[in-house]
C-alpha cells in the first residue's frame, strides 16, 4: 500500500514506519520535527517537513494514497493542562484538517493513535472500549474529540477508520543492528527516566504518590512493547472496513506498579536507581489496565513481548547506543 505516516520521526511513528517498510509498503512521512528526530526518519521513506494542518498539500486527489496512519500529536498530559490551546490546536484542529484532506483526496482508510487517557479515572478494570470516557486531562480530551470525529466521518463519508487506544508504550525496536526507541524532550515516561537515573544522567527518580490503594501504594499501569504495538497497526490497516470506525484498546492486561518497574530497571541495568516519593499528581488514576480482548478477537493480535523484562531490556539496549553519552 502507499501510506502517509504523520509523526513518523517520533518514537512510535518511526517504529511503525520501519515495520511498514519491512513489509513492502511505500511510506511518506509527514512530520514537522517539532518534537521528533531527523535521525529517526527511515532513509527509504520520503519525508515531507510540514505541519499536519497542511496535509492537503501531500494528500492530493491524484497522489494515490491507500491510507493514513496518524501519530503526530503533542503528548504531555501535564503540559496540556497549562497550555490547553496548544493541545487543542495541534491535536484536534490538526487532526480535523487531516480528516478533511483524507476526504478530499478520497483516501480509503485511516488509523489513529488514541490513548488510555480518554477514560480518565476508570469505573471498571480491566478497561473495555465501552467504558465511560471522562478524560481528566486536556490531552485526553483532545484525543477523544478526534475519536468522535472519526466515528461520524466513517458513518457519513464511508471512511474505514480505526482508533488504537494505547496504554503505556515501552521498549525499543531492535533488528539487524538497528535500534529505534524512545527519546522525548522533556521526558515524562517512567522507564526512560529510570534508565537516565540508572545511567547516572539524573540524580534520582520521583514517584508521585505512594499512598494509592495498590499493593505497594504506587500507581499501577499497563505496559505494551512498541514492537507489539506496531504490529497491531499493520493488522488494523488490513481490518479497516469502509463505513465503520473500529476502536481497540492495546495493552497487556497486566498492571505493574511504579515500584515494580523501578525494580526491573535496577535488575536489568545492574545499577542503583535512587527514588524520592513526591506528592500525587492531579488527575493520576490509581490503576489503568486494559482489556485488549477485542483486539485479540477481531484483529488476531497477541503480544509477543509481554514482560517488563522484555521492554526494559530492549529500552536499555537502545538507551546505551543512542542516549547515554549525549548531553543531558
Ligand atoms: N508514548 C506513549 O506511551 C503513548 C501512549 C498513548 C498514546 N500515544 C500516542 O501515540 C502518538 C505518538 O506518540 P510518541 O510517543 O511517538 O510521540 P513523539 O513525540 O515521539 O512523536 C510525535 C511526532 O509527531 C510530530 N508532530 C507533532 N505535532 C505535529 C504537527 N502538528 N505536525 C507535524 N508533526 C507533528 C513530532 O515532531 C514527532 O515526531 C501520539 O499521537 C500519542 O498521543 C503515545
Amino acid at each position: 500500500m502507499k501510506l502517509l505516516v504523520t509523526g513518523g520521526a517520533g518514537y512510535i511513528g518511526s517504529v511503525v514506519t520501519r515495520m511498514l517498510l519491512d513489509h513492502g509498503h511505500q511510506v511518506t512521512v509527514l512530520d514537522d520535527l517539532r518534537t521528533g528526530h531527523r535521525e529517526a526518519l527511515a532513509p527509504e521513506a520520503t519525508h515531507v517537513e510540514l505541519p499536519v494542518h497542511e496535509a492537503a498539500r501531500v494528500l492530493t486527489p491524484d497522489a494515490g494514497f491507500d491510507g493514513v496512519l496518524h501519530f503526530a500529536a503533542l503528548i504531555a498530559a501535564g503540559e496540556s493542562m497549562t497550555r490547553p490551546e496548544l493541545y487543542w490546536h495541534t491535536n484536534t484542529v490538526g487532526s480535523i484538517a487531516l480528516i478533511d484532506a483524507v476526504r478530499a483526496a478520497r483516501v480509503p482508510r485511516m488509523v489513529f493513535s488514541s490513548t488510555a487517557a480518554v477514560y480518565g479515572n476508570p469505573t471498571e478494570l480491566p478497561i473495555p472500549e465501552t467504558a465511560v470516557k471522562a478524560p481528566t486531562s486536556t490531552y485526553g480530551a483532545t484525543k477523544l474529540a478526534v475519536d468522535m470525529a472519526l466515528t461520524s466521518e466513517a458513518i457519513a463519508h464511508d471512511l474505514a477508520a480505526v482508533s488504537l487506544r494505547y496504554f503505556n508504550v515501552a521498549g525499543a525496536y531492535l533488528r539487524d543492528g538497528l535500534a529505534i526507541g524512545e527519546r522525548h524532550d522533556p521526558e515524562t515516561h517512567l522507564i526512560p527516566i529510570a534508565l537516565d537515573v540508572a545511567a547516572g544522567r539524573r540524580e534520582k527518580l520521583q514517584l508521585f504518590g505512594d499512598d494509592y490503594p495498590t499493593v505497594d501504594g504506587t500507581c499501577v499501569r499497563d505496559y505494551i512493547h512498541v514492537e507489539d504495538l506496531a504490529r497491531a497497526h499493520l493488522l488494523a490497516l488490513d481490518a479497516a472496513t469502509p463505513g465503520r470506525h473500529r476502536i481497540y484498546n492495546l495493552g497487556n492486561g497486566n498492571g505493574f506498579t511504579n515500584r515494580q518497574v523501578v525494580d526491573v530497571v535496577r535488575e536489568v541495568t545492574g545499577h542503583p536507581v535512587p527514588v524520592e516519593v513526591a506528592a500525587r499528581r492531579e488527575g493520576d488514576p490509581a490503576e489503568l489496565v486494559a482489556s485488549s480482548a477485542l483486539a485479540r478477537d477481531e484483529l488476531g493480535w497477541t503480544p509477543a513481548k509481554p514482560t517488563l523484562h522484555d521492554m526494559v531490556g530492549d529500552a536499555w539496549a537502545f538507551y546505551r547506543e543512542h542516549v547515554a553519552g549525549q548531553p543531558s
